[in-house]
């Protein structure tokens, strides 16, 4: 069992994102058993909350439903839960490496860090961009950014953890 944590700031907007895109994504695969999937925040704002209203409409445009999800903050214990820590922005990968013990073995960065320059050339470099503040395309491009990036991470997966496992 392969277990990856999105990460972002507030658990609201980016990384419940994340978490409903990559979880169709597995699903549609079939990987259902061999990928867990969760999400958190470094802040403790929004605990228990459901993601934001205007994630959860734009992720339902493309069929993703988010309405199960309930925001937390990230834990050091999370570090010996998961094998792959995503951080979506250069301040979440900060804060979680200032969380992460020594003894970790898994893999933390960033979400973007292996994306192809088709992601790159929205204008996003290596960072998810916080749409919180932003206007209603922000999330949109939250969206475009992690539909590839989930895929070419579940590639990345299949390729290097589940090779010998059902395709
Ligand atoms: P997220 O977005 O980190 O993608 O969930 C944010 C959500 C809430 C806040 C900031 C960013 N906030 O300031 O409450």
């Amino acid at each position: 069992m392969i277990k990856v944590l999105f990460v972002c700031l507030g658990n609201i907007c980016r990384s419940p994102t994340a978490h409903g895109v990559f979880r169709k994504m597995v699903a549609d695969a079939g990987l259902g058993d061999s990928i867990l999937i969760d999400s958190a925040g470094t802040a403790a704002w929004h605990e228990g909350k459901s993601p934001d209203s205007r994630t959860v409409a734009h992720a339902a445009k493309r069929h993703y439903d988010l309405t199960d999800l309930r925001a937390r903050q990230v834990t050091v214990d999370d570090f010996s839960n998961f094998d792959f820590i995503l951080a979506m922005d250069k301040e979440n990968l900060h804060n979680l490496r200032a969380l992460m013990p020594k003894d970790f073995s898994g893999h933390l960065g960033l979400m973007l860090e292996n994306s192809s320059p088709e992601v790159n050339a929205k204008g996003a470099i290596d960072e998810v961009p916080d749409p919180y503040y932003d206007a209603e395309q922000g999330f949109e491009l939250v969206l475009d950014l992690l539909e590839q990036s989930c895929a070419e991470l579940l590639e990345r997966i299949r390729l290097v953890h589940l090779s010998g496992q059902k395709a």
